[in-house]
């Protein structure tokens, strides 16, 4: 499965079955996420087999998680960009994890914090994404339409609508959708709008459309 098909066939899931992450695949996973630590400078941690985390506490009762063990937290600190980053390489982690065939669900709830069974530094910002083999794989989702996700026309290149195209799919808190990117010449300027966690949708939405987009005719406006 190439990366266009990965960003096809993921959904979030949200509940796991007992099989456990192990042997190549668990070696290919820890490949890319040490690949997304240096390049990114976050902590990025998987936590195999632990079941406290998703099992204890008030949001895990009223979580539409069940049979947790496994989910990778995402840490660093605080910066104006350090949202965007979590949502970026967080994304690369979850497509790389659909690649090897597993499922995954980002999430800011249905954890209790102090049960997490990692180092997490004094004032690190985190945030957790659920991975392992589900149930099922999900379903579609309703997706707000392209030219309401960029300034498409006419005349749009086809590399902007495929990019596009590949943002309609990506995750984002409440299924959201709170961004926008805007082409001017041959950059694209990437813009969260209002909401919660639009950083990180933005960040998770970015690497979607330098997939779908796929072309080296445009940069990102910096
Ligand atoms: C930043 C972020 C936070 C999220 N938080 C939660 C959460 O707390 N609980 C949950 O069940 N799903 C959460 N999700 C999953 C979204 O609800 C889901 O991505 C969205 O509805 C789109 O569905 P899809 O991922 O199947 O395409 C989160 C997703 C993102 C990107």
């Amino acid at each position: 499965m190439d990366l266009k098909e990965a960003i096809k066939n993921r959904h979030s899931v949200r509940q796991y079955s007992d099989k456990k992450i192990e042997g190549e695949i668990e070696k290919d996973l820890h490949a890319e996420i040490e690949n997304c630590s240096e390049e990114s400078g976050l902590n990025i941690q998987l936590c195999l087999n632990e079941e406290k985390a998703f099992s204890n506490g008030i949001f895990a009762k009223i979580s539409l998680f069940k049979n947790v063990k496994n989910y990778i937290v995402i840490s660093g600190k605080k910066s104006d960009d350090l949202d965007e980053k979590i949502g970026y390489y967080g994304e690369r982690i979850v497509l790389k994890a659909t690649q090897l065939g597993l499922n995954t669900c980002w999430t800011a709830s249905g954890y209790k914090k102090s049960k997490l069974g990692v180092e997490i530094g004094d004032k690190e910002k985190i945030f957790l994404i659920i991975i392992g083999y589900g149930i099922n794989n999900g379903n579609s989702r309703k997706t707000k339409a392209i030219d309401k996700l960029g300034n498409v026309n006419n005349d749009s290149p086809h590399w902007f609508i495929n990019g596009l195209k590949a943002v309609q799919f990506a995750p984002t808190a409440r299924n959201q959708q709170r961004f926008k990117f805007i082409l001017d010449g041959n950059s694209v300027e990437a813009k969260a709008l209002f909401g919660f966690h639009t950083e990180i949708d933005l960040g998770i939405a970015k690497y979607h459309f330098e997939i779908g987009a796929d072309s080296k005719e445009w940069v990102w406006k910096t």
